[in-house]
């Protein structure tokens, strides 16, 4: 596994203080929503989303809950990468098996071919899987939903790591597969109206937004924020509520 597991390498250290705050918030949502799909996107490259999946998806194990990744990156997904997991079959494999429909009595067989157990109790993977030439096409394929549906009934939460939403369509295409969208911008780097613009393309799915993560926060920011952000830690990753999002536009 990669040095990128904070929550699991460092689970006495802030930042993963600040993920299991983020996952009670998310928590509390749940137990109101019954939500238990959730979308992690953001506006552009590299702003954490992987890194918010790997770690928060721990967090929920540390509680007991039974989770799934989902990598939904079907163009440079790394969560294979992260959890040492081969990625020669998973999401892609999983849409293009024909295999896969409502009549077949070995659905769950089929399904689970492309699930695999981390190293984490109770941490489950669907890598990626090979890389399609065509991944929004293939995300659109309407098997999704029959792979979903049949997921949902077997954990307790599911998390899609998805592509940055303004650079390419897929995350729009998985905004309505999810309950909730979760928004993570870095400090710094993602710039306002790239927001304004990822609200609006998830709203224009008809997507439900939860809230925004604001990552990788520089120690010498954090004064200047914490008097406007619900919760902090004293390192890179604080919740940001939602009216706060909302005041955006
Ligand atoms: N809060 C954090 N603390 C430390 N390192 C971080 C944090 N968030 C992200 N990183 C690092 O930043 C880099 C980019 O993160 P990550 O791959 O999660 O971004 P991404 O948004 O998924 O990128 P892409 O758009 O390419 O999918 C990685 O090296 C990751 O380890
Ligand atoms: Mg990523």
């Amino acid at each position: 596994m990669k040095k990128d597991l904070i929550i699991h390498e460092a689970p006495k250290s802030p930042v993963s203080e600040a993920i299991r705050t983020l996952r009670t918030n998310i928590t509390y949502k749940m137990t109101k929503s019954h939500d238990k799909v959730f979308l992690i996107t953001s506006s552009s490259m590299e702003e954490g989303k992987s890194w918010v999946v790997s770690n928060l998806a721990i967090a929920f194990t540390q509680s007991k809950q039974k989770v799934l990744i989902i990598d939904a990156d079907l163009r440079k997904g790394r969560q294979s990468s992260i959890f040492s997991i081969d990625n020669s079959y998973g999401l892609s494999n999983a849409l293009d098996n024909s295999n896969i429909n409502l009549d077949n009595n070995n659905l769950d067989e089929e399904i689970q071919k492309a699930i695999f157990k981390t190293n984490i109790d109770n941490l489950y993977l669907m890598p990626s899987g090979i890389f399609p030439s065509k991944p929004s096409e293939l995300l659109e394929n309407s098997q999704f939903d029959i792979i979903l549906n049949n997921l949902k009934d077997k954990f307790d939460i599911i998390l899609f790591d998805a592509p940055p939403i303004n650079i390419v369509t897929d995350s729009m295409i998985l905004c309505n597969k999810a309950d909730s969208v979760i928004i993570v911008c870095a400090i710094g780097k993602t710039k306002r109206e790239s927001l304004i613009e990822t609200k609006k393309k998830i709203k224009s799915m008809g997507g439900n937004i939860l809230g925004v993560i604001v990552n990788k926060m520089p120690m010498d920011k954090l004064k200047e924020y914490t008097k406007d952000y619900t919760k902090y830690s004293n390192n890179k990753i604080i919740k940001v509520d939602n009216s706060r999002f909302k005041n955006i536009s």
